[in-house]
């Protein structure tokens, strides 16, 4: 058995402030939460990934940070959070937060000081330029809300540079000390008894900012020393990457290239979720295929994080625009359901018009794909999402637990409107009402996530297209380790299909269907195995013997 704990994870995605209010002032808090870790422990999941829990401003969701050593107290105190700890590990929970360290917010005391005076100590903390770098308008990632990577300061007289919002100045890396500062961060919280971080923006935070050079070296090097430092502190932490960068650098963020996963051990897989949501948005499997194929070879430890759905809006600037296109058409057809030109701001049940078997279908291919799956909070009971909210605020709206008022989230008034349209709202779509009903989404996934736990091919072992002679929509895949081999069909079209699949009966001992989206017949001698119009079957095919 492979003892490293991420590669057979279930990881679930929460904002604390949106998820359960335990005090009636319409901020979701660590009380909350706590309150509704039977709920997560019932679910299956098996590590928390938390957003931003630190004190903020608030500009952007918690990602604009005033104080990386305390916990925002609108959410709780340390000692509400060192229960949560206790609490979540004693269901077998673990928990990983935020690291948001490319910048911070423009309110945190650093700044502060360092803009106050060439004399502070925290002056050279940030990245500063005396005129205007001519590169200014280069490089914003969020583009229409954001016309700059450069702003003068009024107070220091120089330019600072952010990434991202002004509000957001970068951090200089190339300081020691913040360097240092990022590690004391890590062993604080390590130290508290996190299992690990989801770093925020890793391509920016190593970025040696030059000014007029929009293509800033990176040091790759602190991602390995960096690795080192947590791995002392706690043997068994993760680090999963935010890295959204080209195919060809995704292999140096796992290592160093000499062989070892020596840097970062989870990388999201933002290359696989944009040719998903393609591969859905056509009814054909191919983009996944070719994704499987294209796939860098990861130093041994080194893993694949799987989304469908996360905070941010659905990325698809990896796509060609022809692709892009076609996926807006199908998915997003509004331009109030699209964000900076590149993605959609929405959750994936309205994106699939509500249809119960297509989500199953997405949710299964992803868990099912290679990797540690991620699953964002709402979307287990097929959550919806609220245009009428800004930007990715859209899918940012609080959990649905019952049809109380405010969907049982507060009994206050809530930070953001809980969503209550017929299709999606908390009346129709909630926690308790899938809770009681056994032929629900939210049952589903129990029964799913019970069922990936039986097959820790798909985590710790490789995943390989299965390449026979299958009708246009229909995916066939396999998971292989030493524990045995799964295989997998999607039917990714509204046709019923019959997959040849004699060339695999060889290696069969006692196959049958441990998960699928009705009763199927017996397997026979795989020549002809049907699959329905957006059906998927997950077949045992044999264990280690
Ligand atoms: C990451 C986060 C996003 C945030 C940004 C700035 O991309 O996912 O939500 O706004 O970093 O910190
Ligand atoms: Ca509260």
């Amino acid at each position: 058995m492979s003892d490293r704990w991420y590669q057979k994870a279930v990881v679930y995605c929460l904002d604390i402030d949106t998820y359960a209010d335990s005090n009636g002032d319409g901020i979701g808090d660590i009380r909350g939460l706590i309150g509704r870790l039977d709920y997560l422990a019932r679910l299956g999941v098996t590590c928390l990934w938390l957003n931003p829990i630190h004190p903020t401003p608030g500009r952007d969701d918690g990602y604009d940070v005033e104080d990386f050593y305390n916990v925002d107290p609108r959410l709780g105190t340390l000692g509400d959070f060192a229960e949560l700890l206790h609490q979540a590990g004693n269901l077998g929970i673990k928990v990983i937060i935020d690291l948001v360290v490319n910048h911070t917010s423009d309110q945190h005391p650093w700044f502060q000081s360092a803009r106050s005076s060439p004399d502070s100590p925290y002056r050279d903390w940030y990245v500063w330029a005396d005129s205007a770098p001519p590169d200014r308008h280069q490089g914003m990632v969020f583009p229409g809300e954001q016309g700059e990577t450069w702003s003068f300061d009024r107070t220091a007289k120089l330019w600072y540079y952010h990434r991202f919002y002004k509000f957001q100045p970068d951090l200089n890396i190339k300081n020691p000390e913040v360097r240092e500062e990022i590690k004391k961060i890590c062993a604080f919280w390590l130290q508290l008894g996190v299992a690990g971080f989801r770093m925020d923006a890793v391509p920016f935070i190593i970025e040696e900012t030059e000014p007029g050079n929009p293509n800033s070296p990176k040091d790759m090097d602190y991602l390995t020393d960096l690795r080192q430092f947590v791995q002392w502190r706690k043997g068994d932490a993760v680090l999963l990457a935010e890295a959204n960068v080209e195919p060809d650098q995704l292999v140096t963020f796992f290592g160093d290239g000499a062989g070892s996963n020596n840097r970062i051990h989870m990388l999201f897989d933002f290359m696989l979720n944009g040719q998903l949501v393609l591969a859905l948005a056509r009814q054909n499997p191919e983009p996944v295929i070719q994704a499987l194929r294209e796939t860098p070879k990861l130093p041994p430890g080194g893993q694949w994080a799987t989304f469908l759905r996360n905070h941010d809006e659905i990325d698809l600037s990896r796509l060609t625009a022809d692709q892009r296109d076609q996926v807006f058409a199908e998915f997003g057809p509004d331009e109030n359901m699209q964000l900076y030109g590149r993605g959609i701001r929405r959750r994936l049940a309205p994106m699939l018009g509500g249809d119960r078997r297509r989500l199953e279908l997405a949710y299964s291919l992803q868990f099912t794909l290679r990797g540690t799956p991620v699953l964002r909070y709402g979307e287990e009971i097929g959550m919806g999402d609220d245009l009428s909210l800004e930007g990715r605020d859209a899918i940012r709206t609080p959990m649905q637990w019952s049809d109380l008022p405010n969907g049982g989230f507060t009994s206050g008034d809530p930070i953001r409107p809980v969503v209550t349209d017929d299709q999606f709202g908390f009346h129709a779509v909630n926690v308790t009402r899938q809770r009681h009903d056994p032929t629900s989404l939210l049952s589903w996934f129990e029964r799913m996530i019970r069922t990936l736990r039986e097959a820790p091919e798909v985590g710790a072992g490789t995943c390989t297209h299965v390449d026979v002679p299958a009708p246009e929509g229909v995916l066939v895949h396999r998971a292989d380790d030493h524990t045995g081999t799964m295989l997998f069909l999607h039917n990714l079209c509204t046709k019923d299909a019959v997959v040849d699949l004699s060339s695999v009966y060889a290696e069969a001992e006692f196959p049958n269907d441990v998960l699928a989206d009705r009763e199927y017949p017996d397997l026979g001698k795989f020549a002809e195995v049907p699959i329905a119009g957006y059906g998927y079957r997950w077949i045992r095919l044999r264990r280690s013997s």
